[in-house]
């Protein structure tokens, strides 16, 4: 069900926390780790803690709320927001009034919450990301009875309209158009902590990218943890065309997309709107063993996920397709590794995200046989990302000397030089002589140089 948080009994929950703030100066500190979706989460977070009437900041010193949104995809990324909140002790101990909260996909896995329950007393509540429009209501809990909350395993599918995310940029915005996901590959925890697909209606999308649109955006990210299987009153083709129809100067980008999904109205769709639907494309492909993928559940083969690599290409030519790879899949022998390097070295990825497989408790693979040890997934990773680099380095030999558009994200000052760093369409990091003020700006460069993580250009001046 499709909820207005404004007319909806949450919203009387956060009037109830703002009359507590009432009369005092009170600061919110989201701590993200994880994905784009946990980024777009925690700017929804921080919309939620504006309308309860906190400040805004990134310093957890001086907070009054401090959230930690966690991420659970590998048992690094627990353990390093876990030590992050075994730092928030001390903020603690110096304000006894500051209330700690855990949400993000960690605060679903029981065995976490149990964790915290007994080893963290100094967390006030965990909350699980299916549902966090239930800040308010959680929050003015703990404020009233002092009592430790703990929500998870809800089974919440509802979708919630109506709040302003505070966004951290002013050019480039994440919109989420879906949530959850249905595939269960065996290694991932996702679908467990996230809940099942649920997508957005077209018209709330659009009103959103409109907005943005209207407010000098440039960027426009769509996310699902599966985007292309977006489906509400249009499928995702469908609402994708719709938003390269809005008006104005800005591009989109979408992540991340299922191989399963890519239909031919989608590929259609790109090359018609390309370049306002930037010429990008990330694709997971995971491993290039059918054996591996048949194991993993991915629904494809190398030879499918080929296939649609050429449709692409041949729809939008000048499109840079990016991957994820995982190494150590249980089981994974030599010659599985070698269908991997083989398909890198075919399809020829402008860019791969590289993982070692880690054990997720719950997930399928967790039990599997055959775990393969830490030397082979370490070794397997470094041969990997080696020929990854020098395939990515080659990909961005033939854009030397060509011009091309590209969004200014940032600058870095060095020997008295601003070098601005920027994104091509295709998504590709340039670094460039200019100003300060080309931030949040398009501007045409010339690429002079490439390296296997960034090209090198300058300002193309127009004669
Ligand atoms: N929904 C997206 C992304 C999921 S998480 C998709 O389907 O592709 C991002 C990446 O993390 C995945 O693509 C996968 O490569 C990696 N990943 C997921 N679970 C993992 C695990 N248990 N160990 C190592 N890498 C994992
Ligand atoms: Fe995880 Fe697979 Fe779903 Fe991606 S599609 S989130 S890898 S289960
Ligand atoms: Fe992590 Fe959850 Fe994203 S597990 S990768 S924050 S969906």
């Amino acid at each position: 069900m499709i909820i207005d948080i404004n007319n909806s009994n949450l919203s009387s929950y956060i009037d109830k926390v703002r009359e507590i703030n009432h009369n005092s100066v009170k600061y919110i500190c989201v701590i993200t780790f994880g994905c784009q979706q946990n980024e777009a989460d925690s700017e929804v977070i921080r919309g939620i803690g504006k309308e309860m009437g906190y400040l805004v900041t990134d310093d957890p010193a001086v907070s009054d709320l401090i959230i930690i949104n966690t991420c659970a995809i590998r048992e690094h990324a627990e353990k390093k927001a876990l030590s992050v909140l075994g730092n928030m002790k001390k903020y603690k101990t110096s304000n006894p009034d500051l209330i700690v909260g855990i949400m993000g996909c960690m605060a679903e896995e029981e065995h976490v919450v149990s964790k915290i329950k007994k080893s963290f007393p100094y967390v006030s509540f965990t909350l699980e990301p299916s549902a966090i429009y239930r800040l308010p209501e959680t929050l003015y809990g703990v404020m009233q009875s002092r009592k430790r909350e703990f929500i998870y395993n809800t089974e919440n599918i509802d979708i919630y309209e109506g709040v302003l995310p505070v966004r951290k940029s002013d050019f480039k915005a994440w919109v989420s158009i879906m949530y959850g996901c249905n595939n269960f590959c065996t290694y991932c925890i996702v679908p467990y902590v996230r809940g099942r697909e649920r997508s957005r209606s077209s018209a709330d999308v659009i009103a959103d990218v409109e907005r943005l649109v209207r407010d000098g955006y440039k960027e426009i990210t769509l996310l699902g943890q599966n985007v292309n299987s977006y489906k509400s009153d249009t499928d995702f083709a469908g609402l994708l065309e719709k938003i390269a129809l809005v008006k104005g100067d800005f591009i989109v980008r979408f992540m991340t997309s299922h191989p399963k999904d890519v239909s031919d109205r989608l590929i259609d769709v790109m090359g018609k709107y390309v370049p306002k639907i930037a010429p990008q494309f990330h694709l997971p492909l995971q491993s290039g063993s059918d054996r591996i993928l048949k194991a993993m559940n991915r629904t494809y083969t190398a030879e499918k996920y080929l296939a649609t690599v050429e449709k692409l290409r041949s729809a939008v030519p000048d499109i840079a397709i990016s991957s994820d790879i995982i190494v150590g899949f249980p089981g994974e022998s030599e010659e599985d590794f070698s269908d991997t390097m083989k398909m890198l070295k075919t399809v020829e990825f402008d860019m791969a995200y590289t993982f070692i497989y880690s054990p997720r408790k719950g997930t399928k693979a967790a039990q599997m046989d055959c775990q393969i040890p830490d030397d082979i997934k370490g070794r397997r990773l470094r041969e990997l990302l080696e020929l990854q680099n020098n395939i990515s380095k080659e990909k961005n030999i033939p854009l030397i000397n060509t011009v091309q558009k590209v969004l200014v994200d940032g600058f870095e000052e060095k020997d008295g030089k601003i070098i601005c760093k920027a994104r091509t369409l295709s998504n590709k990091l340039v670094h460039f002589e200019g100003e300060k003020n080309f931030v949040g700006k398009f501007e045409l460069v010339k690429i002079t140089d490439v390296r296997p993580h960034n090209m090198i250009g300058e300002k193309f001046e127009r004669n």
